[in-house]
């Protein structure tokens, strides 16, 4: 499919979707030509908030008996990380957080995420909770609950227990059992506190970056390993679902997956079918076995899917979870071309560049990925035949743009608003067109730890001075953002 034949595509399902009724914000959107809405304002009550994650904020790597995880063990390993930086401080939340929900009140936000250290509640992944570790987290959400946030937890944003890596890590099936144990003991000490949960961030990234290209932890380059994790990781999905709703059946428990059009090399069958492979592979691999009970097909063919991904009878049943809402996380886009060669994952056969639209000559953020914010309300619209009625929160959306103070000390982020602006109008757009978006969460509150990136790529509403204090100085951006918050419109 060509690009505009796409786009129609995706406009044509909208509208259907629209059309069958989701109360009455749809049939105001029903009234509205060509999904377009008819002002920047979002609907009464959605939910402005930013998002962080452990890893990346918190730091005090080795406090109150918290365990060694694979992230850990990375940043200690030279040449890993960018500048040899580490999480080892990051921003210091575990010790400033009353600060950072501060920072959020500030920006009149109504909902943070953020993510829980397994290690810190089971330094090697296993066994009872960490009593110092859990009273972290008690206070923190405590702390947002007084400030009138919701708290917004993930239960793994990518920080394995190095214990369990070395017992094979998730290509290792245990694992699963692990993550379902460690899910049901965190929501019975904590769900009384957060309503809702999401049980994994961007699987995508972690196994691929992980398990595969190696340059994220724990840094494996095995494309065999990297099916066997995904099935783990979706067993694990499954099965902590499960766990979840046993111990306390009133929670809502959703999951994240990041998301993005592929965009075909050229408009020959061969690169248009290589793209609709790697959509499978990175958009729906997450989604649609938690939905159905199995994967994507046209990737695996289901006779190798026991020596590729280690199924086992009872698997379907095992992989699926109603889950309550789907976080979304939306970046950049990806052209994909076709590799008759191979690229070591069996049937994929193809080449993908993340961020990088062939030919169109986006414009870039500063740490090189393509803007392509109609990517936002492609994906969206196309998503959502996936997911249905289901709660959509978008759990992630910002840029990398590394400004820092000027002589008077403020921050001049400009291209930073114009991105989030032009992403939020997309999005308005999605909303219009019937896509069921409660939730927007920037991506991120603050600088912070960016990976193998280190503190080089900044994302933050709030600027951190890593070389000094780590005070936090809130950007033109922030300001912009507590703006559209209050107003509930783009200003
Ligand atoms: C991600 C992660 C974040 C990143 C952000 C920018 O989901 O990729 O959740 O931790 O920092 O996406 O790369």
């Amino acid at each position: 499919m060509k690009r505009r034949d796409f786009l129609q595509a995706a406009t044509a399902q909208a509208t259907a979707l629209t059309a069958v009724g989701l109360g009455g914000r749809a049939a105001a959107a029903h009234a509205l030509p060509r999904s377009e809405p008819a002002s920047d304002r979002f609907p009464d009550g959605f939910i402005w908030g930013a998002a962080t994650a452990a890893y990346q904020v918190e730091g005090a790597w080795q406090a109150d008996g918290k365990g060694e995880s694979v992230w850990d063990r990375f940043a200690h390993t030279p040449g890993r990380v960018k500048n040899g930086d580490t999480g080892d401080v990051a921003c210091d939340s575990y010790h400033r957080y009353p600060e950072d929900i501060a920072l959020a009140r500030h920006l009149n936000l109504r909902s943070f995420r953020f993510s829980i250290a397994w290690t810190r509640l089971q330094a090697d992944g296993r066994g009872p909770l960490n009593p110092k570790g859990l009273d972290y987290y008690k206070r923190l959400t405590d702390a947002m609950l007084e400030a009138g946030l919701r708290p917004l937890p993930t239960l793994y944003h990518w920080d394995l227990p190095q214990a369990l890596e070395d017992k094979g890590g998730w290509p290792n099936r245990d694992t699963a059992d692990r993550l379902a144990d460690y899910a049901g003991l965190v929501t019975a000490a904590l769900g009384d506190r957060a309503h809702d949960w999401a049980i994994f961030n961007e699987p995508k990234t972690f196994t691929q970056c992980g398990y595969w290209q190696g340059n994220h932890a724990p840094g494996r380059t095995d494309p065999l390993a990297f099916l066997r994790a995904t099935h783990t990781v979706n067993l694990a999905q499954g099965a902590a679902y499960r766990a979840i709703k046993a111990v306390r059946p009133n929670l809502k428990v959703g999951g994240v997956i990041d998301v993005g059009p592929m965009v075909p090399a050229t408009s020959s069958a061969a690169d248009r079918a290589a793209a609709a492979r790697w959509d499978k592979i990175c958009n729906q691999w997450y989604i649609v076995p938690a939905l159905t009970g199995a994967y994507p097909t046209g990737v695996l063919t289901p006779d190798r899917q026991e020596a590729l991904l280690g199924w086992r009878d009872g698997d379907a049943e095992r992989l699926k979870a109603d889950l309550d809402f789907v976080g979304m996380n939306y970046y950049s886009p990806w052209t994909v071309a076709d590799a008759p060669e191979g690229n070591g994952v069996p049937g994929l056969n193809a080449k993908a560049e993340w961020a990088t639209i062939k030919g169109v000559g986006a414009a870039k953020t500063d740490n090189g990925w393509d803007i392509y914010a109609p990517g936002f309300f492609d994906i969206l619209t196309r998503m959502v035949r996936i997911t249905g009625t289901r709660p959509i929160e978008i759990t992630e959306n910002g840029a990398a743009y590394n400004m820092v103070p000027d002589a008077s000390g403020e921050i001049h982020d400009g291209p930073r608003i114009a991105y989030l602006r032009s992403h939020l109008h997309q999005l308005r757009r999605a909303i219009a067109a019937g896509v069921p978006v409660r939730a927007y969460h920037c991506w991120s509150l603050m600088d912070n730890f960016e990976w193998a990136e280190g503190y080089s790529q900044r994302f933050g509403l709030t600027y951190v001075d890593f070389a000094g204090d780590r005070k936090r100085t809130v950007k033109d951006s922030g300001r912009w953002y507590a703006a559209v918050a209050a107003q509930n419109q783009l200003v």
